[in-house]
Order: structure tokens, then C-alpha cells, then sequence
């Protein structure tokens, strides 16, 4: 089995959601002996944004930029990595009100038609069917459903839309929120979000 582990916070060992997404992959290993690791950290080694020229080379033209070509080969080893996945743990903490840009850029680099979804007569159809996805979500506010700010949450309404678009609809969200709220809010959340963790099966 292989799990495929991404990172996008840029506050490296204070991060909350990049502690979580370790624990939620110390999970797996638990759950799953033998597990195989694939780790990318998007914030330290991000995609370049898309550029013509990246459209150009999918288009069969040849690049003589070598930062291009190499990010090119970046993009297609994200590709690889996530069709060989049975597993995929993305750390996903909220940046205004979104997702960070790197793992917004590594979903401009999988989600490709005839790879990860296809155009149907019905519309289109995600490819990627049979893996399990988590998110482990952190954020300063509180967004949650029921919540007055929950219309304006686009990170986790995101990534599951965009998940579910590929065909990943076995999603599961580990949260801790309103981190900025006070060291009490923010011990609550993260103690909650770990024993969440801790309770999963496989
Ligand atoms: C650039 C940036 C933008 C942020 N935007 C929001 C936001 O829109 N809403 C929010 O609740 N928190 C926001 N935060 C706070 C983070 O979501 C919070 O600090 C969270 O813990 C970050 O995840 P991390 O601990 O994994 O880095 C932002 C933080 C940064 C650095």
C-alpha cells in the first residue's frame, strides 16, 4: 500500500495542520504495516504557478527554459505520485480564507483530463476512484458549519469539491480551528483533532 503525504503551511515546526497530517500518517502506518511513504513538502518546494509556456509544452511544443523543463518534470512526478497512492493525507491549513497558492499549485499539476478525470457526455467524470483522502485542516477563526463565518470557508469546501471532482469521494477531515483564539481555544482543538486521529480504524 503507499500513502502519499503533503505538507503546504509555511510554519514549519509550529505548524498545527503539519502536526497533524504526522499523526494522521503515524496512524496509517499503525493501521496498515508495511505502508509505503511518499512526502512532499509543498511550502519548502513549490510548483512554479502555471505559465503559457507550460501550457505550450502540454501542448507537445518543446521548452528550452530549463527552470520550466524542470518544473515540468516536477509536475509530472506529482501526477505519478498520487495515481500510485491508496492513500493521500494533505496538510491543509487556511490562508485567506483559502488554501495555500504550492497546493494550489500541485492540484493545477493532477487534476488533468484523461489522467485524473474525463470529459463524459454527461459532463465530467473523476478517475480517481478506490483511494481514501484526509485533510488535516487548521485555522486561526472558527468556520465550521452552523458557525455566522461558515458561508465564507473555501479551504475544506474546496479541497473536498476538488477531491471529489477527481473521483475521491472516501474524504475525512481532521480540524482544529480557532487557533488564534487564545491558548485554551487553541489546546482544545488541537487535543480534540489528536484524539480523532487516535480513534480511526482502517
Ligand atoms: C498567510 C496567512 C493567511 C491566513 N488567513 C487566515 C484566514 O483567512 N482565516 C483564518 O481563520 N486564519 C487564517 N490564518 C491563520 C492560520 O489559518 C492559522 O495560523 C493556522 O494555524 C495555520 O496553519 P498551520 O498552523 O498549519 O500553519 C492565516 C495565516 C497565514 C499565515
Amino acid at each position: 500500500m503507499q500513502l502519499l503525504h503533503l505538507d503546504s503551511s509555511v510554519l514549519g515546526a509550529a505548524s498545527v495542520s503539519r502536526q497533524l497530517s504526522a499523526e494522521i500518517v503515524a496512524r496509517q502506518r499503525v493501521l496498515h504495516p508495511g505502508l509505503q511513504v511518499v512526502y512532499r513538502d509543498l511550502a519548502a518546494d513549490p510548483a512554479l504557478h502555471l505559465t503559457g509556456t507550460h501550457m505550450a509544452a502540454w501542448q507537445g511544443a518543446q521548452v528550452e527554459d530549463e527552470v520550466i523543463t524542470a518544473d515540468l518534470v516536477k509536475g509530472n512526478a506529482y501526477l505519478s505520485e498520487l495515481l500510485a497512492a491508496d492513500i493521500v493525507v494533505i496538510g491543509a491549513p487556511m490562508y485567506n480564507l483559502s488554501i495555500p497558492t504550492p497546493l494550489k499549485s500541485w492540484i493545477d499539476r493532477i487534476a488533468i483530463a484523461g489522467k485524473t478525470f474525463h470529459y463524459t457526455s454527461i459532463g465530467p467524470e473523476g478517475l480517481l476512484v478506490g483511494k481514501k483522502a484526509f485533510v488535516a485542516s487548521s485555522r486561526g477563526g472558527i468556520y465550521a458549519q452552523g458557525s455566522p463565518r461558515a458561508a465564507i470557508e473555501h479551504q475544506e469546501s474546496y479541497l473536498l469539491a476538488l477531491l471529489a471532482f477527481l473521483g475521491m469521494t472516501d474524504t475525512t477531515v481532521v480540524r482544529a480551528e480557532g487557533l488564534a483564539m487564545g491558548a485554551d481555544v487553541k489546546d482544545a482543538a488541537v487535543g480534540q483533532a489528536l484524539q480523532d486521529i487516535a480513534a480511526f480504524a482502517a
